[in-house]
């Protein structure tokens, strides 16, 4: 199945056409009850299909994107953006925190990757993948979790003084290119290697706050961004998994809800490959 095939609308007929944003119909004021989850790249691939995994669950999603965004929903609000652009990504931000007062998960799923050879890479390839990936993670990490620090102070009187705040969750998107060291993904692997060290870091950082920062690596999954990957570089991946098969974008955001739950509050600073991958 091709994973960015159209989604089904709520009506259960197929949204075909590029939706637009539905902020009015999400302006529901500070008092939300339901989670607020931001998921960056949510027009096509996994960010797409996580964004429609977090509406299933009853959320309220903020999506962007530098295209619209097919997903058509009366929780769901499109933001058309550079991640890498931080003037834009604040002022969503600004709008996120006048709409609900808070964000309590975000997805920084917006990602671009480049196969080739290092010799037949220009220094621009590599500072375009540094800026989508690395800058665009990180400001977004950034400007969330001041909105997800409010949580951490929301502790419950009467709870135990060992009750974890209730802080915010997110999960970067990195890829088995870093510990398999996949010739042909230098600079791929570069940008995802600094999106894992500013993961464990930012961690740290974070967890006085109660905000758990993680990171998945899938292998290769069928979306846009694999499309244009020769198969014998798709084959090689493969042959070096444990698990030597595509993973499907369920597969990536099952693990990404388990990170993203409240529950998980003791997972932070970790690294997840699918496919039995490890370093
Ligand atoms: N697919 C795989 O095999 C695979 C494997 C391992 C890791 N990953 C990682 O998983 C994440 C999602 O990948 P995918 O396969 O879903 O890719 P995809 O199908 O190409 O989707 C990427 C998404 O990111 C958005 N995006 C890209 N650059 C952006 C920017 N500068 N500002 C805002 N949005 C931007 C794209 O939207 P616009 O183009 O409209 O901006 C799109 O929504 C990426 O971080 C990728 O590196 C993917």
């Amino acid at each position: 199945m091709d994973e960015d095939a159209p989604l089904p609308a709520e009506d259960g007929t197929t949204e075909t056409t590029p939706g637009a944003s539905r902020a009015a119909s999400v302006a529901r004021g500070p008092d939300v009850s339901g989670r607020v989850v931001v998921v960056t790249g949510a027009s096509k691939g996994i960010g797409r299909r996580t964004a429609a995994h977090f509406l299933e669950r009853g959320d309220l999603v903020h999506g962007c994107a530098r295209s619209p965004s097919p997903i058509e929903h009366p929780a769901y609000v499109h933001h058309r953006l550079d991640v890498a652009d931080e003037a834009a990504v604040k002022a969503m931000m600004s709008a996120i925190r006048r709409a609900h007062g808070r964000i309590d998960v975000l997805i920084n799923a917006a990602g671009e990757a480049s196969m080739n050879h290092a010799l037949l890479t220009p220094a621009e390839t590599l500072e375009a993948l540094l800026r989508t990936n690395v800058i665009g993670s990180f400001v977004c990490a950034r400007e969330a979790a001041r909105l997800m620090r409010p949580e951490a102070h929301r502790r419950d009187r009467d709870a135990p003084a060992d009750t974890p705040p209730a802080g915010g969750r997110i999960v970067n998107l990195t890829s088995v290119a870093v510990p398999l060291k996949l010739a042909g993904a230098a600079a791929y692997a570069a940008a995802k290697a600094a999106v894992e060290s500013l993961t464990q870091t930012l961690a740290r950082e974070l967890a006085p706050m109660g905000i758990a920062v993680n990171a998945v690596g899938p292998g290769p999954v069928r979306t846009r961004m694999t499309r244009t990957v020769p198969p014998e570089t798709i084959d090689r991946l493969l042959s070096a998994q444990t698990v030597s098969r595509l993973a499907t974008t369920d597969e990536v955001v099952r693990v990404i809800d388990f990170l993203a739950d409240p529950a998980a509050a003791m997972v932070t600073g970790q690294i997840i490959y699918l496919g039995g991958v490890s370093r």
